[in-house]
């Protein structure tokens, strides 16, 4: 096959009816999930003010690298626009927006745009689902967010998921924190990868994120964030992880968990596959951030929340060897000899009976359509000839069972389809 003059662009990629089937099931179960928690859906622009984004940290690979940005047309309104990268600065700016009473539970799904080097499960579209909850300080409502995400994974069969958990502290624990570990990691910069010492200068966290062989013993000596909390904190996280522990949810605490955004304050966590490689095993992560809405415009406002990726889930899925969104098969295709308008009857009517049914066109050979009928794998063929047509019935074909026929009166067309489909369900 000849290459096609355009492909999709790097990084995105077309998502065919054998594989939507699954991107589906993932989706709908996260929704009725996330109802089920009390969290109702928020569908925010995909594009912003670009400000409302570089509240996500002047020194993260987002912001600094990865944003596709674009300018407001209208001469008279300059204004510079960003697809969104992720959807907790959004709905921050929903909140101040609008004002809703709190707490505010909220859930969302939808694709989120950052220029990364495309890998395996790393893309510059991808799909996330999330949750937020505006306006709760209990530690009770971070061990709610991070049970919807681990009754998600649960919900999907995953078996192999690694829950991480840290807190960050305030902002002030993170000043004081960040410049010890400035001056510790600059003592060691000369045995430090070139990497994470041009990190070091930025953002000495991120260094703990480094996963270069020359970094990680010194990374597993440098203090942690722990130390450095204050009591409330430290409080709050010690509740966070009762509550956790409370309803049987496993996670391993890792004092130097960081994340890739800067809003993080207090409980941090981050959700790995085990299964897939490390580069793309992330498939979700989350935390409190209880500065962003005032940073956003709104009155000082708590937040917590998470994301998943929907992409990498997929993956995890298929490494743990999942039966993936099971696909219910078309109950009949309507093989019409008569010309074409038989078929556009008899479909019409059992479609609005709930039935699914699919025809072809363009008035085809009986051989042609039969071919079409068995790929399209549904259960009965239904056939239409002049005889049939003459006496008002019906050639009812079984496809998948033993291959028998039978004529059935038009008029009892539905329920004896419905009859014989039942019968092949109850086999
Ligand atoms: P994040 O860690 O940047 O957090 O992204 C969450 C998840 O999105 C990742 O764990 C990963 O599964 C997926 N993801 C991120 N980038 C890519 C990519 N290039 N390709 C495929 N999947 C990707 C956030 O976005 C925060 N908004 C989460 C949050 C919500 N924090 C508080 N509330």
């Amino acid at each position: 096959m000849s290459k096609s003059r355009y492909q999709a662009p790097r990084g995105t990629r077309d998502i065919l009816p054998e594989e939507a089937g699954r991107w589906r099931w993932a989706l709908d179960s996260f929704a009725e999930l996330a109802e089920r928690f009390g969290y109702g859906q928020v569908i925010s622009p995909m594009f912003e003010d670009l400000g409302v984004f570089l509240r996500l940290g002047e020194n993260t690979d987002v912001v600094t690298k990865e944003m596709f940005t674009f300018q407001d047309k209208d001469p008279k309104t300059p204004q510079d626009l960003a697809l969104r990268p992720e959807l907790t600065a959004s709905i921050c700016r929903a909140f101040a927006q609008h004002r809703p009473i709190t707490p505010w539970k909220v859930w969302y799904a939808g694709p989120q745009f950052r220029y990364e080097k495309p890998q395996a499960g790393r893309f510059r579209q991808f799909v996330q689902v999330g949750a937020e909850i505006i306006g709760e300080n209990d530690p009770a409502a971070d061990a709610e967010i991070i049970s919807l995400a681990w009754r998600f994974y649960e919900s999907l069969g995953l078996k192999h998921i690694t829950l991480q958990m840290n807190s960050l502290g305030d902002a002030e624990t993170r000043g004081v924190y960040n410049q010890e570990l400035h001056s510790y990691l600059s003592s060691k910069a000369e045995s430090l990868s070139a990497n994470s010492r041009d990190t070091l200068e930025k953002n000495p966290l991120r260094v703990l994120d480094s996963k270069r062989e020359e970094d990680l013993e010194i990374i597993r000596a440098a203090p942690t964030i722990q130390e450095f909390l204050t009591t409330e904190d430290a409080n709050h996280f010690e509740l966070v992880c009762e509550e956790l522990n409370s309803v049987g949810i496993p996670f391993v605490l890792s004092p130097r968990l960081v994340r890739g955004l800067d809003y993080y304050t207090r409980t941090t966590f981050e959700f790995t596959a085990d299964k897939l490689q490390t580069a793309q095993n992330a498939v979700g992560g989350g935390g409190r951030y209880d500065g962003l809405i005032e940073e956003l415009g709104g009155p000082p406002t708590q937040g917590i929340g998470f994301a998943l990726g929907i992409d990498r889930i997929l993956l995890a899925c298929e490494a743990e060897e999942l039966d993936l969104g099971p696909i219910k098969p078309l109950d009949a295709f309507v093989v019409d000899l008569t010309g074409g308008s038989q078929a556009t009857q008899i479909t019409d009517e059992l479609r609005a009976n709930g039935l699914g049914v699919d025809r072809s066109f363009g008035n085809r050979s009986i051989k042609a359509q039969m071919k079409v009928a068995d790929r399209s794998e549904a259960l009965f063929a239904i056939i239409v000839g002049d005889d049939e047509l003459e006496k008002n019935e019906v050639t009812l074909r079984d496809l998948r069972g033993d291959g028998s026929q039978e004529r059935i009166p038009r008029t009892s067309l539905v329920a004896a389809l419905i009859a014989s489909i039942e019968g092949r369900y109850s086999e």
